[in-house]
């Protein structure tokens, strides 16, 4: 595991941006998992940027978010449908077909998860996940008690998250009750992890995950099984961090 501590939010944006332009340019046709909530923000900025000053193209690239909440139209702003098309997709050139996000209004949302993971197994895997973390050490929507082997499915929101959440919302008794997400399993299976904290109270979430032991309590520990995770925080998220760590990446990783 690599982690980078960056001094800005800014900063960790552009290396983020930089490590998924990456991948796409060496295959355009790479299955991209993305994040909503406002840690990516930065990043699809970036990327938007790249895509209109530096031609990054993303006609071809396949994109996989990690989760949805149940119930909410997708033209609801609170939506991450409507979330990820107003700060990332109708900035590029990405195909509509291409775009998956969970289905929070499916009839069957059983059926619709397990589609999902075969869908995501159809285009052979993701190549680059993108996290953020949860104040609560959730990843995706998998949280404390998940297993960590889980796959795409329905889970109900903690208070805690739903709290967090409630700032994006008129007030918490809107912010629904349960989501799809996909699970610690699926995420452990993209060839490559991305995880990005910013800010004070992220900081004891990233601790346990980088320094505590691995457990279902904190969701997010699970990338320490990963062979291939980037975590990029800035200043004050790695506030509690005791261990030495970065401040850029290794140029292994780029090619
Ligand atoms: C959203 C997601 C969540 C968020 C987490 C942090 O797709 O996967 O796990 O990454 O709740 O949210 P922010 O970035 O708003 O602090």
């Amino acid at each position: 595991m690599e982690v980078v501590i960056k001094e800005t939010y800014e900063e960790m944006s552009l290396l983020a941006a930089q490590l998924i332009a990456d991948v796409i340019r060496r295959n355009p046709r790479a299955a991209i998992g993305l994040a909503t909530g406002s840690t990516p923000l930065g990043t699809y900025r970036e990327l938007i940027g790249m895509h209109r000053d530096e031609e990054l193209d993303f006609s071809q690239v396949i994109s996989f978010n990690l989760d949805e909440y149940v119930g909410l139209p997708i033209d609801n702003e609170q939506s991450y449908h409507y979330f990820m098309w107003e700060n990332l997709f109708k900035h590029i050139n990405v195909t509509p077909a291409n775009v998956h996000i969970p289905d929070g209004l499916a009839d069957d949302l059983k059926e619709a998860c397990d589609s999902y993971e075969i869908e995501i197994d159809d285009h052979g895997g993701i190549d680059v996940q993108l996290l953020g973390i949860g104040s609560n050490g959730h990843i995706a929507f998998n949280e404390p008690g998940s297993s960590l082997g889980s796959r795409t499915r329905i889970k109900t929101l903690t208070e805690k998250t739903r709290q967090d959440n409630a700032r994006f919302f008129n007030s918490i008794d809107e912010v629904p009750k349960y989501c799809v997400t996909m699970g610690i399993g699926t995420i452990l299976e993209s060839r490559k992890l991305v995880l990005l904290a910013n800010g004070e109270n992220k900081a004891e979430a990233i601790q346990a995950t980088l320094e505590g032991p691995i457990t279902v309590s904190v969701p997010a520990s699970a990338i320490q099984f990963h062979p291939d995770v980037t975590v990029i925080v800035d200043r004050a998220a790695a506030s509690k961090l005791t261990r030495e760590y970065h401040t850029e990446p290794s140029r292994f990783n780029f090619q």
